[in-house]
């Protein structure tokens, strides 16, 4: 099984950025614990971060031929890109929404979700185990 994982925007700083919030770790550590998973053996990952809105939708569109699944923290572009939505709806692949903090209980604008009506599922609120539930959830269904 094929699996794109996608990190939106200020995800490249993990590791500084908030750490009350966000954790200690860097992203490269929690993609290297999410792929070295039990969970993970036999997929193929394909690991891609961007700070910009285009550059994540021709990433899926791009790879659309890969991958089975995708795993998406949108960083903020949760909260408003209709664009990133429209093209993980364009792909028709199964797809999970992720989020480390726990975003119901944050900002007001943060519960504003645009993605997560074409995801089949949104997880928040429990830090990087986040992305192996989402793996585990795109396996089994
Ligand atoms: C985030 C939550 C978003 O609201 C925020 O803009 C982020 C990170 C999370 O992982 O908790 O950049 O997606």
């Amino acid at each position: 099984m094929n699996i794109l994982v996608i990190n939106g925007p200020n995800l490249n700083l993990l590791g500084k950025r908030e750490p009350e919030i966000y954790g200690h770790e860097t992203l490269e550590e929690l993609m290297t614990w999410l792929e070295t998973s039990p969970e993970a053996v036999d997929i193929n990952f394909k690991f891609y971060q961007s700070n910009h809105e285009g550059e994540i939708i021709d990433i899926i569109q791009d790879e659309r031929l890969w991958y089975d699944g995708i795993i998406i923290n949108p960083g903020a572009f949760a909260h408003y890109s209709y664009a990133i939505r429209d093209a993980i709806s364009s792909v028709n692949k199964p797809t999970v929404e992720v989020h480390l903090s726990d975003i119901q209980n944050r900002e007001s604008f943060r519960k504003e979700l645009v993605i997560s009506d074409v995801c089949e599922k949104t997880i928040s609120g429990i830090g990087k185990k986040a992305y192996l539930d989402a793996l585990q959830y795109i396996k089994i269904n």
